[in-house]
């Protein structure tokens, strides 16, 4: 594995898991594996999670960090070859790329979908564009389309869940006020394909995800009819993939509540979070001890590791 874009990326899954677990279990065990290298973290994008937990892989194995806002601190990145640089972009991703590579062993990057432009979201230019010119190994910390380190984490807590064989899981859509992307349920989507489960999408007319990520997975587009009989329930909002980054409905229809939790057999609940209360979720299914949304948070930091260190094995 030269880089880490999207799952699909692991040589080995249950290796991927092991690894989240070991770490998890003796989080200073190779703290060795960094020792004189470096770690370049790039946000184009706001993180709370993501920033921090990354950090703090990084430093349990060893590494030093560097973070640095792209999106104010640094030169706006070019990334067309052949153009004429008279507009705002002052610095091409080939010197860029170059550049970092001297300073780091490894660059992660975050840098959202545009939401305006679908084609240049699904071609990944930012991290693929990094990942062509840059000679150290390039880790995505959500792109337009993915959310890989997310759905490790998501994976690690549903393993540490011990559920029921083949239990049933249903990714389902909740509203929100603004247009977010697809990487989060993508991954997930992706990551499921990994798991012995019983797993359906439940979202509106109009808000299917990409049909290629979807394809031999159920969508329900009634939400309570999804949720009967559910163990694990994970809500996430996304824009319209058909409409691409639109917005088609906001009403609280779709918003979770503690009386649809009742339609499940007791089910966990899970987000990634950021999460807005009482707009995708009401009070009473974050704050019930269902909720694992601390632990998938925690998690993060494993999953981190455990590319780190699979990275750092790779030479
Ligand atoms: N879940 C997640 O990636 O959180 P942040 O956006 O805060 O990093």
């Amino acid at each position: 594995m030269k880089n880490f874009i999207t799952i699909d990326d692991l040589p080995n899954w249950e290796d991927t898991l092991a690894s989240m677990q070991e770490l998890k279990a003796n989080p200073t065990a190779y703290s060795h594996i960094g020792q004189g290298k470096t770690i370049g973290l790039i946000f184009f994008n706001p993180s709370l999670r993501t920033r921090l937990s990354t950090q703090k892989a990084a430093r349990l194995l060893g590494f030093e960090v560097m973070v640095m806002n792209f999106s104010n601190e640094a030169w706006a990145i070019e990334y067309e070859d052949g153009t004429s640089m008279e507009g705002i972009r002052s610095e091409h991703v080939r010197e860029a790329a170059q550049v970092m590579s001297q300073y780091c062993d490894m660059i992660a990057i975050r840098a959202f979908a545009s939401l305006t432009d679908k084609s240049a979201d699904e071609a990944e230019i930012v991290l693929r564009k990094f990942a062509a010119f840059a000679s150290i190994p390039v880790i995505n910390m959500e792109s337009a389309t993915a959310h890989p380190l997310q759905a490790l984490a998501d994976a690690l807590t549903l393993t540490e869940l011990q559920l029921p064989k083949r239990p049933k899981v249903v990714l389902t859509w909740a509203p929100h006020p603004k247009a977010l992307p697809h990487a989060v349920p993508n991954s997930f989507v992706r990551m499921m394909g990994q798991m012995d489960a019983d797993f359906c999408i439940a979202n509106p007319e109009g808000y299917d995800l990409n049909p290629e990520i979807t394809a031999g997975v159920e969508i329900i587009h009634d939400q309570e009819a999804a949720l009967a009989g559910a163990d694990i329930v994970y809500a996430k909002n996304w824009c319209s993939y058909s409409d691409y980054g639109k917005i088609i409905r906001k009403d609280k229809a779709w918003m979770l509540t503690p009386e649809k939790m009742k339609r499940t057999q007791n089910a966990k609940f899970m987000h990634c979070l950021p999460i807005r209360r009482n707009v995708v979720v009401a009070d009473g299914v974050l704050d019930h001890p269902n909720s694992m949304v601390i632990e998938q948070a925690n998690n993060r930091t494993f999953s981190a590791m455990s590319i780190l260190k699979l990275l750092s094995e790779n030479g």
